[in-house]
């Protein structure tokens, strides 16, 4: 048995990163709140992770929260690897300016955190970055998406 196995369902998001010209979209279930003052939150990246990379080097990423209708879209982002495609072109995600940090962010998010990393943690296989809030702002309302188990994603309306 797995930890998702027990631990699962989880609200999924997706987190962007930037280092130099490259962007990457990377889709996460394991993710959390640490602190309302300083806000900070948590997200936890597979140590081979492309995603990863990019943050280790800018020391920023933004959480996007997006809406169930992009179910497929969120999908790719967490089957395929930025080292391979650009996410951004190969999905319905538009890119814009972050303005806190330089980073991207998705254009479609109901809402969204700027971070800037203040600590990394080695958890086992997977890497915990902590990030302090930078900018955050709820755009809209709206259902969103949840991992179920294994690479089933459900939907929870109202939510
Ligand atoms: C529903 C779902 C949830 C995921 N949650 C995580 C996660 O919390 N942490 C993680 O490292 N990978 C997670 N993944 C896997 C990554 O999204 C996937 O390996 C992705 O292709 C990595 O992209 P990158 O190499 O461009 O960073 C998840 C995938 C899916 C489909």
């Amino acid at each position: 048995m797995r930890i998702s196995d027990i631990a699962n369902p989880r609200q999924v998001i997706l987190v962007t990163a930037r280092w130099q010209d490259t962007d990457d979209i990377i889709t996460l279930a394991w993710h959390m709140p640490l602190s309302f003052n300083p806000m900070m939150y948590a997200i936890s990246l597979g140590k081979k992770r492309f995603s990863l990379e990019l943050i280790r080097n800018s020391k920023v990423f933004v959480v996007n929260f997006v809406s169930k209708e992009f179910k497929e879209d969120v999908l790719f982002c967490g089957e395929v690897s930025g080292r391979e495609v650009d996410k951004f072109k190969e999905t319905r995600f538009e890119k814009e300016e972050a303005e806190t940090i330089n980073c991207s962010r998705i254009k479609q998010a109901l809402g969204y955190l700027e971070c800037e990393v203040v600590d990394e943690i080695e958890t086992g296989d997977h890497i915990l970055f902590i990030g302090k809030v930078k900018k955050a702002e709820l755009k809209k309302h709206g259902a969103r998406l949840f991992h179920i188990s294994g690479d089933k994603l459900g939907e929870l309306e109202d939510a």
